[in-house]
């Protein structure tokens, strides 16, 4: 896989802690695919030698942008850097969601930062003329990325754990009000989210329905290398970074996850 350097066209804080970086990358944004990711190299001189993954969260012509929240060094480094200075990426990497062109309806549920790639998946499947809702559940309203930065088009449901904004409550029990008319359904959350979509498939209205999540695990090398990211799965062992990070919800051995 070769490396791409990146110029950085914007940066801007978009909620506390959580940058919105664009970036110029023709190689990306032309290969890209939503529920992809990339592997960053954050950080000087090889002072930290693990690129980081983030998801891709937009394409805009040459442009990429990543949404990411500030959590160690690597995402710090990376909240400072500045227009025109350049970036290196891997990517893209992993394997995408895949809209089936029957579907018309679409159901994305995004738990916290599970929207960035759920965002980039609205786009597209609006572009192919798809109806989206878009349930997005937040601990609270100043985690909830602004209104303006979401593609306009999809029908917004929002929960926030305080009840500063929405229905009061997690966001995976907005779906009994909201499965029952979607062809498809896509997931980006935490564990405890996808667990509750397992244990509760009847209560939450999500029997027979196709279901694809993207999981999150702790990333080496993000091209199949090193098998941190190794997952058990219904169909022997895979690796999150090249078999994912795209799931579907049964695939996955749920029992045997660690949880966040
Ligand atoms: C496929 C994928 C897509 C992701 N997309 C996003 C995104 O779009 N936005 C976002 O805010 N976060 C995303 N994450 C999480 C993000 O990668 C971590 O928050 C980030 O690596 C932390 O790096 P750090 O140096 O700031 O933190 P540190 O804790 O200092 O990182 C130390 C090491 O742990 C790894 N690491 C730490 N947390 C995670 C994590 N949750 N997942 C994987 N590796 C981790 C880092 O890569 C690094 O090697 C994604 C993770 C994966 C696996
Ligand atoms: S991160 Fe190294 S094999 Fe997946």
């Amino acid at each position: 896989m070769k490396q791409y350097p990146a110029a950085i066209i914007s940066s801007r804080e978009a909620m506390p802690g959580t940058y919105l970086l664009w970036l110029r990358s023709l190689h990306v944004a032309s290969g890209a695919k939503p529920g992809q990711f990339v592997m960053v190299r954050c950080g000087e001189d090889n002072e930290l030698p693990l690129r980081r993954p983030l998801s891709i969260h937009r394409i805009d012509g040459d442009g990429l942008a990543l949404l990411f929240n500030t959590v160690g060094k690597g995402t710090r480094w990376l909240s400072q850097r500045q227009k025109d200075e350049p970036i290196d990426l891997l990517g893209p990497l992993g394997n995408g969601f895949t809209i089936y062109t029957e579907s018309r309806q679409i159901l994305l549920i995004a738990g916290g930062m599970g929207i960035v790639p759920l965002v980039y998946l609205a786009d597209i499947a609006l572009k192919h003329e798809k109806r989206v809702t878009l349930l997005v559940g937040a601990r609270s309203a100043a985690q909830l990325l602004p209104e303006e930065l979401l593609p306009r088009g999809v029908t917004l449901v929002t929960a926030t754990e305080d009840g500063t904004q929405g229905y009061q409550g997690y966001v995976s029990e907005l779906l009994p009000d909201h499965a029952d008319s979607a062809d498809q359904i896509f997931a980006c959350g935490p564990t405890a989210m996808y667990r509750e979509m397992v244990q509760r498939k009847r209560g939450l209205g999500l029997e027979g329905k196709p279901i694809q999540i993207s999981l999150e695990m702790r990333m080496g090398c993000g091209l199949g290398v090193c098998y941190a990211c190794t997952v058990r799965t219904r169909s022997g062992l895979k690796q999150v970074c090249q078999d994912g990070p795209v799931f579907e919800l049964d695939g996955i051995i749920w029992d045997e996850m660690i949880p966040d």
